[in-house]
């Protein structure tokens, strides 16, 4: 499709209410998601932004400084910053309550143990976000939004992300399918125990408490599987609905960029999400001359003082803009020692 000016993007996006932002790191995906979240909220539409990058760039880019609860920059615009290392301990915080209402309260200590642990098991930061992203989508639509962005982090973790509800509701089904199992492997022993009571009272009355006890808890973790699998489906339906979801990618025109930004849309059309606009930032328009490089070279000479300021104790290399983008061993080099 043809290069199209500007502002028709946030005509193209407006019928739909999901708006993420993806693309390679630095290309200016928090820049284009805070832009549209601004540009909607000034045109009295009520929007959310959601960062789910740790690094805090949205608040910067905002100047204001956000967190895990809904702040209000404007009367139509609320902005989240969702952070990992809260999202993980609340959701552990959640299982350890769980688990406290029908343990054995000498195992606690060692449950804890277990639950720290799992904390930093790999998947786990992961897991919490994406169940956490998929709360803020779906409670989000139900609520009154009429736009919700999502900046998200780089590429190829975004991509996981949005692929992710279809595989965590796999993974959902086979645990409830394992279950089911052994809900009727149960339910026979169960039978076997009350025709033993005929047999031996005594020993049906130790063997029923502990009956009574784990079938609440299977109930409680189906129960809790059943409302996430709820979660995900309804999430990964949003996010398949192109009336309801408008993927963005956001580059530059260099090379790496756009050899990223094709496999990120292969990827994406493998997973039916195909993009709905492609955003390339950074563009040096042809009529900025002589005197926009001088501001902007002034600009940058500024801010290098105030580097310098900052970073006393170590050591600072100042790499120029090059004409085109340095890539193969001998541009590369060359870069930093070039040869006379
Ligand atoms: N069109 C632009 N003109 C000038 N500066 C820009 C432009 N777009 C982005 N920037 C600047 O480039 C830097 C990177 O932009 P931004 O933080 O939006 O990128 P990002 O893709 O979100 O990065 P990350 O991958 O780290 O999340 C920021 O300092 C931002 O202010
Ligand atoms: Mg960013």
């Amino acid at each position: 499709m043809a290069l199209q000016p500007l502002p028709e993007l946030v005509k193209q996006l407006i019928t739909q209410p999901i708006i993420f932002i993806g693309g390679k790191g630095g290309v200016g995906k928090t820049t284009t998601a805070a832009a549209l979240a601004s540009y909607y909220a000034s045109q009295q539409q009520k929007t959310l932004i959601v960062s789910t990058d740790p690094a805090h760039s949205l608040g910067d880019v905002l100047k204001v400084q956000l967190s895990n609860e809904k702040t209000a920059i404007t009367p139509y615009l609320n902005a989240i910053e969702l952070n990992p290392d809260t999202i993980v301990d609340a959701h552990f915080a959640q299982v350890e309550r769980t688990i406290k209402s029908y343990a054995n309260p000498d195992m606690m200590p060692k449950i804890r143990e277990h639950l720290r642990l799992s904390k930093s098991a790999p998947g786990a930061q992961e897991a919490a976000m994406l169940e956490s992203m998929c709360q803020h989508l779906v409670t989000a639509v139900d609520g009154n939004y009429e736009h919700i962005v999502f900046d998200t982090a780089p590429t190829g973790h975004t991509l996981r992300l949005l692929v992710l509800p279809e595989m965590m509701g796999a993974w959902t089904d086979g645990l409830l399918a394992q279950q089911r199992r052994q809900s009727k492997l149960r339910s026979v022993a169960t039978r076997l125990d009350s025709h033993n009571q005929k047999h031996d009272a005594k020993k049906t009355e130790i063997a029923n408490p502990f009956a009574q006890k784990k079938s609440d808890r299977w109930e409680q973790a189906v129960s809790v599987l059943e409302k996430r699998k709820q979660l995900f489906r309804q999430a990964g339906q949003l996010l398949h609905d192109r009336t309801q979801t408008a993927i963005v990618l956001v580059m530059t025109a260099d090379m790496l960029p756009l050899a990223e930004t094709k496999r990120a849309i292969e990827q994406l059309e493998d997973s039916k999400l195909t993009p709905a606009a492609i955003v390339v930032n950074q563009l040096i328009s042809p009529t900025q001359f002589d005197e926009f490089w001088r501001l902007r070279a002034d600009r940058q000479q500024q801010l290098m003082q105030e580097i310098e300021r900052n970073f006393t104790n170590y050591p600072i290399y100042p790499i120029y803009l090059q004409q085109t983008d340095v890539r193969g061993t001998d541009a590369l080099s060359n870069l930093l020692c070039p040869v006379t």
